[in-house]
């Protein structure tokens, strides 16, 4: 019996292997996701099958059916009425359910062994799961109001220091628990290391802010991976062990990508320091100059290459089936027509490259930022359908923006450049952008679907 859980326990760990492999390609993503899914239904399968052959009493085995069944109905809704906009406060609550998990693990085996049965080290496991399970449930709460605009960021210094304060607690007691400095019981470090890693959650996060939120979330997937890892050496449940490794590895490479991307130090962002600009910078006066959808359709009959650089929004207004539309008319014109992506365009990793995936836009036409940047001034027209903040030259020229050394598409290289938004919002950064007052560049005002489509109606005419 335990020869064939641990050989499916194996199958499911090349599962898992093979579905991230999958999902590392857009094409292949989704076949990487069934097959991650698939491994999974056959851990917990095993699992179940494992602890019915050890006498698990039907009561436990009704109460693992019926919340499997419960979650996977809730999960099912979520998912189906989740707006792709809402992608990142629903990986978010998912975290906070995978952190909630790991700390009532701590508590629940905790009391039931008590100290005197459990070695030091098995001890120390769980209360490494819990503080991090605990910590990730309360961060990605935080993560999740903040994102959906319930709760505003708190960069009170006093916030700050009272995080570190209460690290260094838990630090504290876990080092004097393991080495045995003042008498205290398991379940008594156990509680209090619930508290303080429940409140270390939310003074972790609430100060943090603006362009870092991804970068948080990402690293709570990770930690909520790291928490599930330990839980699976308390339980010497291997497939626990691999699951966790791999969420808690690729959350961290992630959380490095991005924290590149942004050109924020991961130190930064955990000691919950921001990115300010430096005193005293001059405010420059922009002039802006506005265009219409017929001079953009003209401008785009005329022009051999065309770089279009999606953004926010273009995921508000849905503006990718007209994107796809433009392209199709401007391809039967002979133009050729590239997609330039940047890592954190919108507000989740590979937002852009879902929503374009979702209008069959080919893959060979989507450009990395790294990839086409040197040869921006080869675009005749640079269109920029909702994305503000990559795309602002500060990143790279003025020295006092809070987004200096942030990498950037150069869309101001273009030889022309055309803006659609629908007014002079900052993006998400809130800093202003430059490129608006740029000599080669023009404003479009409108919602991008219907700018996109009067000016795709337009481009007929000409
Ligand atoms: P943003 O800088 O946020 O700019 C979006 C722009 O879209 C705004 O200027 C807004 O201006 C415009 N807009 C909004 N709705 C529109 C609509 N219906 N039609 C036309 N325009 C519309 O976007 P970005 O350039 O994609 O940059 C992303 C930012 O989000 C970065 O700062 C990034 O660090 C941050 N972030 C990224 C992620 C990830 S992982 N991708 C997650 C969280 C945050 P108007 O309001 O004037 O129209």
């Amino acid at each position: 019996m335990t020869g064939i859980v641990e050989a499916g326990y194996l199958v499911a760990t090349l599962s898992f292997v093979g579905g991230l492999k999958y999902l590392s390609s857009p094409i292949k993503a989704k076949k990487g996701n069934l097959l991650a899914a698939m491994g999974m239904t056959l851990a917990v399968g095993l699992t179940i099958y494992a602890a019915i052959s050890q006498n698990l009493p039907a009561v436990n085995l009704m109460v693992i059916l019926g919340a499997i069944l419960i979650g996977s109905i809730i999960g099912r809704v979520m998912s189906s009425r989740v707006e792709m906009t809402g992608m990142p406060q629903l990986v978010s609550l998912f975290n906070a359910m995978g952190g909630g998990c790991a700390m009532l693990l701590g508590i629940i085996e905790g009391q039931q062994v008590g100290v005197s049965t459990l070695a030091l080290n098995v001890q120390l496991l769980l209360a490494g799961g819990l503080v991090i399970g605990a910590a990730s449930l309360t961060g990605s709460m935080v993560a999740y109001y903040k994102l959906s605009g319930k709760l505003k960021d708190n960069r009170s210094r006093i916030l700050i220091y009272l995080a570190r304060t209460s690290l260094v607690l838990i630090l504290g007691l876990l080092i004097s628990f393991a080495f045995n400095l003042f008498p205290i019981s398991f379940i008594t470090v156990i509680y209090i290391l619930a508290f303080l890693s429940l409140l270390y959650g939310v003074l972790f996060v609430w100060p943090i802010g603006g362009a870092d939120m991804p970068v948080v979330i990402s690293l709570l997937n990770s930690l909520t991976g790291v928490a599930t890892a330990l839980a699976g050496l308390v339980y010497s449940n291997k497939i626990m062990i691999a699951g966790g490794i791999f969420v808690g590895a690729a959350g961290l490479l992630l959380t490095l990508l991005m924290c590149k991307a942004m050109n924020r130090s991961l130190l930064k962002v955990l000691a919950g320091t921001f990115a300010k600009g430096k005193e005293g910078g001059e405010v420059k006066e922009i002039h802006i100059k506005e265009t219409t959808s017929s001079e953009t359709a003209m401008q785009l009959a005329f022009a051999q290459k065309v770089a279009v650089v999606p953004g926010y929004g273009m995921a508000v207004a849905q503006a990718q089936h007209a994107c796809a539309n433009l392209q199709k008319q401007l391809e039967s014109r002979g133009t050729e027509l590239h997609y330039i992506i940047h890592p954190v365009a919108g507000r989740m990793p590979g937002h852009m490259n879902v929503l374009l995936a979702e209008a069959n836009i080919g893959y060979d036409l989507l450009k990395e930022m790294d990839e086409v940047n040197d040869e921006m001034d080869q675009y005749d027209l640079v269109l920029i359908v909702g994305a503000n903040d990559v795309v602002n030259p500060a990143a790279e020229n003025d020295e006092n923006s809070p987004v200096y050394g942030m990498p950037i598409i150069r869309a101001h290289k273009g030889k022309q450049v055309v803006v659609i938004k629908r007014g002079m919002s900052t993006g998400y950064a809130g800093v202003e952008n430059n490129l608006f007052g740029e000599e080669n560049c023009q404003l479009l005002f409108g919602d991008a679907k219907s700018v996109l489509q009067d000016v795709i109606g337009q481009l007929k005419l000409v």
